[in-house]
Parts: C-alpha cells; sequence; structure tokens
C-alpha cells in the first residue's frame, strides 16, 4: 500500500512538472518582504488510501477532456457541480481559500503556479475510489442512527485550483461527512460509542506541487457555529489519531482545523467561507 501512494505521488509530482522547473524557481523570489506575522509550514499529514488514481474510479468524473490529464487533474475547483449535471451535490456547501506561500527565512513569499489538488468524502462520508468498500453502512456513536455511506451522482469529489499572480487559490465543495477508521463496540455496549472506535473527522485532503519545493501532503478540518453538527465535529476532532498525530506540536494541530463562517464581505453568498495559508519549505 504504501509503495502504491508512494508512487502516486512521484508520478503526480513529475506530471506537474514540479522537478522540471525547479531550476528557475529562484526567479519568483526576488525581492519579496510582505511583514506578515510569521507561520509555521503545514504540518504534513498522511495521504490517505483514497487518492484518486487513474484507471478505475467508482464513477469517472472527469470535466477536463484532455485525456494526457490525470483523472486526479481532470477537474476544476468547484466541487458543488459537474458540467452537464442539472443537479449539484447534497451537503453544506463551503469555501475555502487563502494563499500559497514559501517560507524563505523569516519571509513569506507567495507562490504563483502552485498546483493543488483537494479531494473528500461526499456529505455521507464515502470516497470516490474503487478501495473505499469496507463498512458501506454504520451506526451514529452519539445517536446510533444507522448512515448510510453513499456515492453522490453529483458530487464532483476531486478539483484542482492553480494559484494566480498572489499566491491564491479557492475551491468550493461540501463539507464530508465523517466515517470510521475503526469500529469498537466490545465491552458489553450494544452499539458502538465514540470512546472505543475511530472515526475520522469531516476533512478534506490536498496535494500541493510548486516548483522548486518538495510537495505538500496534508489534511484541512472543520469548524464554526454555522457549520452542521459543529459541537460532535469538535469531539471527532479532539480525538482523530492523524490530526493528533505525536509529530505535530499541538499548537500546529488547532491551526488545521478552519473556521468556517459567512463571507464578512458579502461578495459569497452561497456557502461559508474558511480561510488557510498553506506554508511550503525547503
Ligand atoms: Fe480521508
Amino acid at each position: 500500500m504504501n509503495e502504491t501512494k508512494e508512487t502516486v505521488s512521484r508520478r503526480h509530482f513529475i506530471l506537474t512538472g514540479a522537478g522540471a522547473l525547479g531550476t528557475i524557481a529562484s526567479t519568483w523570489f526576488t525581492g519579496s518582504a510582505f511583514g506578515r506575522t510569521l507561520k509555521s509550514p503545514t504540518p504534513r499529514q498522511t495521504l490517505g488510501p483514497f487518492f484518486p488514481d487513474d484507471g478505475d474510479p467508482v464513477h469517472e468524473v472527469r470535466e477536463n477532456l484532455d485525456f494526457r490529464l490525470p483523472i486526479s487533474e481532470a477537474n476544476d475547483s468547484d466541487l458543488t457541480r459537474i458540467q452537464g449535471h442539472a443537479e449539484s451535490a447534497r451537503g453544506q456547501t463551503v469555501y475555502i481559500q487563502g494563499q500559497v506561500l514559501n517560507r524563505r527565512g523569516d519571509q513569506l513569499v507567495p507562490l504563483p503556479g502552485a498546483v493543488l489538488i483537494m479531494w473528500n468524502a461526499s456529505a455521507s462520508g464515502r470516497y470516490n475510489h474503487r478501495g473505499d468498500t469496507e463498512t458501506p453502512r454504520f451506526q451514529h456513536p452519539v445517536t446510533g442512527e444507522w448512515i448510510d455511506r453513499e456515492h453522490d451522482p453529483h458530487f464532483q469529489y476531486w478539483g484542482r485550483s492553480i494559484t494566480d499572480a498572489q499566491g491564491n487559490y479557492r475551491f468550493k465543495t461540501i463539507v464530508p461527512g465523517f466515517y470510521p477508521v475503526r469500529i469498537g463496540n466490545e465491552g458489553g455496549e450494544d452499539r458502538p460509542s465514540l470512546g472505543n472506535g475511530w472515526y475520522r473527522p469531516p476533512h478534506l485532503h490536498f496535494m500541493i506541487s510548486a516548483p522548486g519545493l518538495p510537495q505538500l501532503v496534508t489534511q484541512l478540518y472543520f469548524k464554526g457555529e454555522h457549520i452542521a453538527h459543529n459541537e460532535f465535529i469538535q469531539q471527532l476532532n479532539a480525538r482523530d489519531g492523524i490530526l493528533r498525530s505525536e509529530r505535530i506540536p499541538e499548537k500546529e494541530q488547532e491551526g488545521l482545523i478552519v473556521e468556517y463562517r459567512p463571507d464578512p464581505s458579502g461578495t459569497i453568498t452561497d456557502g461559508l467561507v474558511g480561510h488557510y495559508d498553506f506554508v511550503l519549505t525547503l
């Protein structure tokens, strides 16, 4: 499995040209001091088993019909709609936006032309990936309600955004469902509980490639009073084995939980907005 994941990453890295362009990257960094609060590099987290492979996805979602593009790169940055579909994805619509930055010493420099691939599960916690076949339904560990992890035929599942001249990116997606990694119902309980299982909180996966820098693979999490089931999501965030990895300092773990709120500028009216700046470093 690990070998497969690494092969995917490496192939992606080559396809995006990040390796080949590394030598000219230094021309992008000239003379830029931005006086921002210095941010730590974004922590790395696992790719996970559901990166959009080439080959045999559960159902193909390809908005760009240039078949030289791998499936992961053949889509736009709006995951809530698929070209030609009248319906849009089920679930709570959110935008995630910000910059991709390079930390160089004590400076943060925006990275234009960085390629971000984002993927996430459907509103009921199912990935569009042939490997996601386990546990098609499970019991909510607090309410006991049965949850069917279903494919949403109108959800795009993954998308791509390329940063503009100021390093800005934006995706539109839905809040994914939580899903079980391990369900525990031993110890005499009649149904699983939060304390004896492991449930991945709603999260977005990212793979970011920029010339001259190592590829960043990571995940972002959710919070906010307007996010449905926010309290429960925070319980999942508090217990997640990946977010709470001991390799990530506690303060940086909190930084990966993004707050979503109505757009203060009023420009975006069809979803909540979260802000996150990715910081890449050598
Ligand atoms: Fe995941």
